[in-house]
C-alpha cells in the first residue's frame, strides 16, 4: 500500500523549513518507492542500533522495549502487506521510524540518537546485498552442478570444437560443460570476494563525522553479523564501490551466460541440431506453425545489455562526488536492484534448464567428423615420426587439399592415398585419424579426453562442496 501525499506535518526534518515542499520536488526526491525493498534490513539495523545505545546507557531498558516491540509491530505490518508508505516521508527509513513512534510515541523518537539516514543506508544496502550474494553465489551452485552431471553424463559424447566458428579439434561434450562450469567458479569466487570485503559495518559513522554518544560499534558489528566497524566515517557514508564491485562481478556473470545462450541458440538451431531444450523452456510462434524458439537463452543474452549499462550508471554516478554524502547515491539502488534481479533471475533459468538438455549424439558425431577435425593429429603423429612440426604441419595441408577435392575425409583416405603426401606414413596412422583417437589422445590436465573430463568431474564436485 502506498499513499501520495504532501503531508507537510508528517516531514521528520521539519523544523528549519518555512514552507511545505513542492508536491513534484516531494515525488522526485523519494526513494520509497523502491527502497522499501529494504525494510526488513532496515529494521534489523534498528534493533541492534536500540540494543547497543541501551547497553551504553544512552537509551533506557524500557525505550528498548519499547522501540523492538513496535519494531516488530511495523515488521508484522510490512509482512502482512497493511504497511501504509508514504511519498511524503520520502524513504524506507522515515516511513519506518515514523510509523514506529506512531505506535510506540516518544520511544520511537529516540531511536535515531547518534545515527543519520547516512550510515543507516549505507548498514541497509550492505545488509540486503549480503543476503542477495548468498542467494546468487547459491543459484550459481545449482548451475554448476547441473553442469557437472551433464559433464558427467556426456563424458565422452564427441562434438566438434570451433575456434572462429570453423569445426577444430574434436573435443567431448563433457569438457565441453566443464568449460562453463569454470567461468562460473570464477564468477561465484568473485561474489564471495565482493561479500567479504563489503562485510563491515558503516553504523556509527551518523551524517559523516561520528558522533558524540559513548557509542560500542564492535557489538553493533558483532550482532549484525559484520566482520568488524568500518575504520573511517566519512568514507563509510559515502562510497558505494561495493555496489559498482557487485555490478562489475554480476556484468562478468551475464556476459558468461551470453557466451553460453549464444551456444545454445546455435546449438538448438536446425543447421546445428546439437541439442533439444525441452519445450517448457521454449516458446512458439504466432505465425509460423513450426517455430520453437529458444527464448530463455535469447532472453539471457538481450539482458546483458541492462547489466552491463547499471555498471557504468553506478561508476558515473560515484565519478567526481566530493566526500561524504550526496544525495547522488540515493541512484544507487535501482541499478543495483535491477541487477540482482537480473543475475539471479538468468541464473535460475539456466540452472533449471540445464538438466533438461539433451544431447542429439550422432549429430555432434557426424559434425565433428568434417572439417577435417583430426588434421592436427595426423600432423602430430608424422612429428612423432620424427618429422618437424613445420613439415609436418606443410604435409597435413596438402592431405586436406587432396580431400577437398575429393570429398574425402583424412579417415577416408586409404593408406596409398595418404602415403602420397609422406612416406612416413604407415597403417597405425588410422588410430589416430579417428575422432575417438583424438580426443583420447589429449589425455593431460585440462585435456578433452573422456578419462579427463572423468576427474574434471571429481574434482569439481569437491570443489563445490568446500
Ligand atoms: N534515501 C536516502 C538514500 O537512499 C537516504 C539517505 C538520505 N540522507 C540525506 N542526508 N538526505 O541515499
Amino acid at each position: 500500500m502506498s499513499q501520495d501525499s504532501n503531508q507537510d506535518k508528517d516531514k521528520l526534518w521539519g523544523g528549519r523549513f518555512n514552507e511545505p515542499t513542492d508536491a513534484f520536488v516531494e515525488k522526485f526526491t523519494a526513494s520509497v518507492n523502491f527502497d522499501q525493498r529494504m525494510a526488513m534490513q532496515d529494521i534489523a539495523g534498528s534493533r541492534i542500533h536500540a540494543r547497543m545505545l541501551t547497553k551504553v546507557g544512552v537509551l533506557t531498558q524500557q525505550d528498548c522495549e519499547d522501540i523492538l516491540r513496535g519494531l516488530d509491530e511495523v515488521e508484522q505490518d510490512i509482512v502482512n502487506g497493511e504497511f501504509i508508505w508514504s511519498v511524503a516521508l520520502e524513504d524506507v527509513h522515515m516511513n519506518i521510524e515514523s510509523a514506529l513512534t506512531a505506535k510506540i510515541g516518544d520511544a520511537g523518537k529516540r531511536l535515531h540518537t547518534g545515527r543519520s539516514r547516512n550510515d543507516q543506508v549505507a548498514t541497509d544496502i550492505r545488509l540486503y546485498l549480503r543476503e542477495q550474494i548468498a542467494f546468487i553465489v547459491a543459484e550459481i551452485r545449482r548451475l554448476q552442478n547441473g553442469l557437472i552431471d551433464l559433464a558427467e553424463r556426456e563424458f565422452e559424447t564427441i562434438m566438434p570444437g570451433f575456434t572462429h566458428l570453423q569445426v577444430a579439434q574434436p573435443i567431448t561434450f563433457g569438457h565441453h560443460m566443464m568449460a562453463w562450469f569454470e567461468m562460473l567458479h570464477r564468477d561465484a569466487s568473485r561474489m564471495t570476494d565482493c561479500a567479504s570485503r563489503m562485510n563491515q559495518l558503516p553504523l556509527g559513522a551518523a551524517a559523516l563525522a561520528g558522533t558524540s554518544y559513548p557509542i560500542d560499534r564492535q557489538f553493533s558489528a558483532e550482532q549484525l553479523g559484520f566482520d568488524q566497524p568500518t575504520r573511517n566515517s566519512l568514507d563509510s557514508v559515502s562510497d558505494r564501490d561495493f555496489a559498482i564491485e557487485f555490478c562489475a562481478a554480476s556484468a562478468l556473470i551475464m556476459t558468461h551466460l551470453s557466451r553460453f545462450s549464444e551456444e545454445l541458440v546455435l546449438w538448438s538451431s536446425a543447421q546445428f541440431d546439437f541439442i533439444d531444450l525441452p519445450d517448457r523452456f521454449c516458446t512458439g510462434s504466432s505465425i509460423m506453425p513450426q517455430k520453437k524458439n529458444p527464448d530463455v537463452p535469447e532472453l539471457v543474452r538481450g539482458k546483458v545489455g541492462r547489466v552491463n549499462g547499471h555498471l557504468i550508471c553506478l561508476l558515473t554516478l560515484m565519478k567526481s562526488q566530493p566526500l561524504a554524502y550526496n544525495k547522488d547515491n540515493q541512484e544507487d539502488k535501482e541499478p543495483l536492484f535491477d541487477t540482482i534481479d537480473t543475475v539471479a533471475g538468468s541464473l535460475r533459468a539456466f540452472a533449471d534448464m540445464m538438466p533438461a538438455i539433451s544431447c542429439k549424439k550422432e549429430n555432434m558425431y557426424n559434425a565433428a567428423k568434417q572439417g577435417f577435425s583430426t588434421a592436427t593429429d595426423l600432423a602430430d603423429y608424422l612429428v612423432r615420426k620424427g618429422l618437424p612440426f613445420r613439415d609436418a604441419h606443410e604435409v597435413v595441408g596438402k592431405a586436406v587439399a587432396f580431400g577437398v577435392d575429393t570429398k574425402k575425409d583424412l579417415s577416408e583416405m586409404t593408406l596409398a592415398e595418404l602415403q602420397q603426401f609422406s612416406d612416413m606414413i604407415s597403417d597405425d596412422v588410422f588410430d589416430v585419424l579417428t575422432l575417438e583417437g583424438s580426443v583420447a589422445a589429449r589425455n593431460h590436465i585440462g585435456g578433452t579426453a573422456p578419462q579427463q573430463v572423468k576427474k574434471a568431474v571429481a574434482t569439481a564436485r569437491l570443489l563445490i562442496s568446500e
